[in-house]
């Protein structure tokens, strides 16, 4: 008998820098001849534990080392959507992090055509639809973004928004207001991740003096009543990424974590894998891990894939085609 197929949803938070398994890893690396910190695959895979953010974001930062050309990011970029479409992926919101190339001396050009020819082809190739967000290190200063922002519209890269991502504690979203006002001249989508390290006022000022649409991650926003009610009332998109907040010990184990708690409470919340080559896997894995510890039901699953389908950047006749498919 076949396998039964995946649930058809979209994913929304994913960082395509965090997709680049080891094995892809030691391939970059011999094929540009780059010299690897690590003898082997095990040796790689034992640094695979975290005891933050910054502990990890130091690690995916080395790890990027090994991309080097437009065919390195297309192939990473490949492998995801081969592995998010068998995950029931049919619609990608892909990040990514041009400064974090930029700084090795990787060209925009490179970083952003690699991944942008693939996502070209993505729903005839893998039957994903898919969009692109340059996301912005908020421990670098808002000219450096605002200067990758110009570049980027100069190049008239294939992006449909902006994000804001890496090291949360200490960059607060207002620190990014120009970033975030010159986006949307331009037409971009906002997204900020907040509340993940950061606590519920980074979410305030995210929407209020950044006026993102969605908030990545948002769990903190439990510590604050008042904030849950605003979000609940304003159906605020929450892209909750339940084995890397385990992971990043944002939260002590699965069975701790907030996400039937946000549901219980009417938040518009949907479940993504983040960075699934570090974080013990991709949406499939997170949905399985839910169930099995936190007993979630048929129908919460439906609800979270129909959360994830209407909270994305996606053309109406998309996300109506997915609904159908998932009720279907
Ligand atoms: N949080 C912040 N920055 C990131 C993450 C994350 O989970 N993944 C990649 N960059
Ligand atoms: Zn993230």
């Amino acid at each position: 008998m076949a396998a039964a197929s995946p649930m058809p949803l979209a994913e929304l938070h994913l960082h395509i820098e965090g997709t680049l398994e080891p094995e892809l890893i030691f391939a970059l690396a011999e094929r540009n001849g780059i010299e690897l910190p690590y003898a082997n695959l095990d040796e790689l895979r034992s640094r695979y534990e975290f005891t933050d953010l910054q502990s990890f974001l130091d690690l995916y930062y080395a790890n990027m080392a090994v991309l080097r050309t437009e065919q390195d990011f297309a192939d990473m970029t490949r492998a995801y959507l081969a592995r998010a479409a068998a995950a029931g992926v049919r619609h990608a919101e892909i990040m990514m992090d041009p400064q974090a190339h930029l700084s090795r001396g990787v060209s925009l050009e490179t970083c952003v055509n690699g991944v942008a020819s693939v996502l070209a082809t993505s729903e005839e190739e893998f039957g994903v639809s898919t969009l692109l967000i340059a996301a912005f290190l908020r421990d670098l200063s808002e000219d450096s973004a605002l200067e990758v922002l110009e570049g980027l519209l100069a190049m008239n890269a294939p992006i449909a928004g902006i994000g804001l991502d890496s090291a949360e504690v200490g960059n607060p979203p207002s620190k990014f207001t120009r970033l975030f006002a010159r986006a949307g001249e331009a037409g971009l989508r906002k997204i900020a991740h907040a509340g993940e390290e950061g606590p519920p006022s980074y979410i305030v000022e995210a929407l209020d003096v950044l006026a993102v649409e969605r908030i990545d991650h948002g769990i903190r926003c439990m510590e604050d009543p008042e904030l849950v009610e605003r979000l609940v009332n304003d159906r605020v998109p929450l892209t909750v990424c339940p084995l890397s907040n385990v992971r990043l010990r944002a939260v002590d184990m699965l069975a701790a974590h907030p996400l039937p708690a946000m549901l219980a409470a009417g938040l518009n919340v949907s479940v993504n894998s983040d960075d699934p080559a570090y974080f013990g896997g991709y949406v499939d894995s997170n949905f399985a891990q839910l169930e099995s510890v936190l007993g979630l039901s048929e129908f919460d699953r439906v609800r979270l894939a129909a959360n994830s389908i209407r909270s994305s950047f996606a053309s109406e006749e998309r996300k109506q085609e997915l609904l159908a498919e998932l009720s279907g």
